[in-house]
C-alpha cells in the first residue's frame, strides 16, 4: 500500500511539472517563434530533442555559446530563471514529437 501511495505521489509531481514546463513555454514566450508543438521552422524547429540535450543547450545559450542565429535565442533563454525552470521547459519540449 505504501508503494501505491508514493507512485500516485510521484505521478502526481510529475504531472504538476509537466503542466509547469507547458505553462513556461507560452508565458516566456517560447512559442511565439518554436510553434505550439515545437515544429515552426521559421526561427529554428526543436522538436525531436530529448531532455537532456534542451537543458544543455539551454544552459549554452545563457552562457553566451549558440549557433548562428543565437542573438535570437539568448535573451530568451535568460528569461529562464532557475535550474528547476530550465528543467520543466525542457521536459515538456521534450514531449514534442
Ligand atoms: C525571438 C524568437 C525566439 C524565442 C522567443 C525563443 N527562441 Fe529558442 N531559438 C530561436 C532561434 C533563432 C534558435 C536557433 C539559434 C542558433 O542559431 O543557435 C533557437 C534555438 C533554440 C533551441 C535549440 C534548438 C537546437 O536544435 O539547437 C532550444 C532548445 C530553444 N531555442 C528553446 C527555447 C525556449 C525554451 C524558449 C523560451 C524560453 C525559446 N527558445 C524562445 C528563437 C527563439
Amino acid at each position: 500500500m505504501k508503494k501505491l501511495t508514493l507512485v500516485l505521489a510521484l505521478t502526481a509531481a510529475s504531472a504538476l511539472f509537466a503542466a509547469d514546463g507547458a505553462a513556461l513555454y507560452k508565458t516566456k514566450g517560447c512559442m511565439g517563434c518554436h510553434g505550439k508543438d515545437g515544429t515552426m521552422k521559421t526561427f529554428k524547429a526543436i522538436n525531436g530533442l530529448d531532455k537532456a540535450t534542451i537543458v544543455q543547450k539551454i544552459k549554452d545559450y545563457q552562457a553566451g555559446k549558440g549557433g548562428p542565429k543565437k542573438a535570437l535565442m539568448l535573451p530568451n533563454a535568460k528569461k529562464l530563471k532557475t535550474d528547476a525552470e530550465i528543467e520543466a521547459v525542457a521536459e515538456y519540449i521534450a514531449t514534442f514529437k
